[in-house]
């Protein structure tokens, strides 16, 4: 679809201006969904406008030093609260009460911060797969599905609910963001805790994130829609001299338009022997690695 990126710009200013009259909140994870809200609402609102990075300990290597980075012009609120994710994480292994369970403990501490500074509203980058698939009952998208039924905000405005991701990112360039986050892939809100398979813990998350970066160092130039890592559980292996009981890394690698469905990115095989190589290699704990094999449907493309 062809959009008109520039009258898009300015509606969803008008939008904002006309929605928020007090003081708002926007979460700002440096994805380039919530990248573009933040843009977007800064223009409508200047400096009523209170973005909030949470490290939630379910984020991507250098994540938390990269976004202060990336928005060090707007002044961010940093919230360090890994220890309350991964507490309120403990023991929980149903992949919808881990999505929700992020969606919450993210609600109560936007809740949290707005109270320090009097804001009513909360801006979110939601758009409109992330609407369908939470409506369709596919899944609780931590931002739309997963939002506790009883929130302090007065209203949740969210100027991105009817766009594709490819819209997005054509809105984004039209913004000047940076190429960075223009075309940076899709990362979900509840992070790596969908990419763990079971419950979450410190030494699970340390391994995944490390796994992802190689992954990513290693597949960016391809292109793909998305390409991650993922733990599965454990099986034997032998390193050094020692049979050994380690973790399973699952790569996964796929093409997309738009997130409702994904094809495997064929992978030269050097590429995958080469990710399975550094993984086993970087990651002391970590005895396989397996490549996902599986579209979506009948996959998703997370693997919760
Ligand atoms: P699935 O795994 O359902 O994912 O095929 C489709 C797209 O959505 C992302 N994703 C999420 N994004 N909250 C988000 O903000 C979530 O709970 C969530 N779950 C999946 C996923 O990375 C993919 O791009």
């Amino acid at each position: 679809m062809v959009m008109n990126v520039e009258r898009f710009i300015e509606d969803a200013i008008a939008e904002i201006q006309r929605e928020v009259k007090g003081k708002a909140i926007i979460g700002l994870s440096g994805g380039v969904d919530s990248s573009v809200c933040a843009k977007l609402a800064h223009m409508a609102l200047g400096d009523r406008l209170v973005p909030v990075y949470v490290d939630s300990g379910l984020m991507r290597q250098f994540e938390s030093e990269r976004i202060e980075e990336l928005f060090k012009d707007i002044s961010l609120v940093r919230v360090d609260a890994e220890d309350r994710f991964l507490d309120m994480l403990k023991g929980v292994t149903d992949p919808e009460a881990k999505r929700k369970i992020v969606g919450e403990t993210f609600i109560r501490i936007f809740e949290q911060e707005a109270r320090k500074i009097g804001a009513d509203t909360l801006i979110q980058g939601t758009i409109y797969p992330d609407r369908i698939e939470s409506e369709g009952g596919i899944k609780a998208h931590h931002n739309v599905g997963g939002l506790p039924s009883r929130i302090e905000f007065a209203r949740i405005v969210e100027p991105l609910r009817d766009l594709y991701k490819d819209e997005v990112r054509e809105v984004a360039r039209g913004l000047g963001l940076p190429v960075e986050i223009s075309e940076r892939m899709p990362y979900p809100g509840p992070g790596l805790a969908v990419r763990i398979v079971g419950d979450v813990t410190k030494e699970k998350l340390a391994i995944i994130r490390k796994a992802n970066a190689i992954v990513e160092e290693e597949v960016v130039k391809f292109a793909p829609w998305q390409a991650f890592a993922a733990i599965l559980g454990m099986a034997t292996g032998v390193k050094g001299d020692n049979r050994v009981y380690g973790w399973v890394v699952a790569v996964r690698s796929v093409s997309s338009r738009d997130a409702m469905t994904a094809d495997v990115m064929e992978l030269p095989w050097e590429v995958l022997r080469l990710i399975s190589s550094r993984i086993t290699g970087e990651i002391p704990s970590v005895t396989r690695v397996v490549y996902d094999l599986t579209p979506k449907p009948p996959g998703t493309i997370e693997f919760e």
